[in-house]
């Protein structure tokens, strides 16, 4: 299976950060953000890899990325996403590296604690279709918030105001070929994005859409707050910084 990091966009709820810099480039902790979605990706045995950038410090991704030395690959690929038409639109220029095949898909800014391989062994197991990991959390309303039905899921609703359920849909997803014809068909949100939370719903439509809850926390980085709350997250599980840094304790989410 092949992997696709998705790193476009403005980043704009991090203005003035985002200024002068991509989002993505944007230090967590002691790594730029970009590193653990690729991390995540390696570390569930995909080595085939596109990064999907944009805005005018895209060339910074190939200085700092170069051929994925830093990860023990041999070579990543890159393309560039015109504007910022949402996350779906973003993963539609990921067609041509496909090539027919089945893909995992990873947003930019999301960093996990543990490892996403036993869900990618699932989904190479499924014969088609996709897969969604989905986190409990006590924020629903500010992500895609899953609908469960016994073994199943409903629905999707992209950032409700009374959230149906705790679980957040994280930005990892698992995709078979078809991803692209429904994403194709797919007509712009009120805020004028492709949703990946449409492209989603598309699958659970079909009956096609399978989901695993992800172990170990889970973070965006998108945020002022839930970027510094990953970098703590990093910090605290990395256990490299002193007892001063952090004199309260437990691990939120944990
Ligand atoms: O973090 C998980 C959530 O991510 C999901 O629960 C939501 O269903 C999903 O819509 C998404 O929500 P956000 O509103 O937080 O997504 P955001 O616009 O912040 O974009 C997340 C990443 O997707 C971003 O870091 C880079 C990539 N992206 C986004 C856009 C809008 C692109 O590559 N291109 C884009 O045009």
């Amino acid at each position: 299976m092949k992997g696709v990091v998705l790193a476009g966009g403005t980043g704009s709820r991090l203005s003035p950060l985002t200024k002068i810099t991509n989002k993505h480039l944007l230090p967590i902790y002691d790594k730029p953000m970009i590193y653990y979605p690729i991390r995540t990706l390696v570390d569930a045995g995909i080595q085939d890899i596109l990064i999907v950038t944009g805005g005018k410090n895209s060339g910074d991704f190939l200085r700092l990325l170069g051929n994925g030395k830093d990860f023990g690959l041999k070579h990543l690929n890159y393309t560039y996403q015109e504007g910022e038409g949402g996350i779906a639109d973003a993963l539609a220029l990921a067609e041509h590296f496909a090539d027919g095949g089945g893909i995992c898909v990873v947003l930019g800014d999301n960093i996990v604690e543990k490892s996403i391989r036993e869900a990618v062994d699932s989904f190479r197991r499924q014969e088609r279709g996709a897969r969604i990991l989905l986190k409990e959390v006590p924020d629903a309303e500010r992500f895609g918030v899953a609908e469960i039905e016994g073994d199943r899921i409903a629905g999707i609703e992209e950032k409700p105001a009374r959230p149906k359920s705790n679980y957040a849909v994280t930005g990892i997803y698992m995709y078979d070929a078809t991803v692209f014809e429904k994403i194709h068909t797919l007509v712009p949100s009120a805020r004028n994005e492709l949703e990946i939370t449409d492209v989603n719903n598309a699958f659970i439509r079909e009956g096609t859409m399978a989901f695993s809850f992800l172990d170990g926390w889970w973070t965006d980085a998108g945020t002022f707050d839930s970027q510094l709350r990953a970098t703590n997250l990093v910090a605290r599980t990395q256990g490299s910084v002193s007892a001063e840094v952090f004199p309260e304790s437990p691990i939120p989410g944990r």
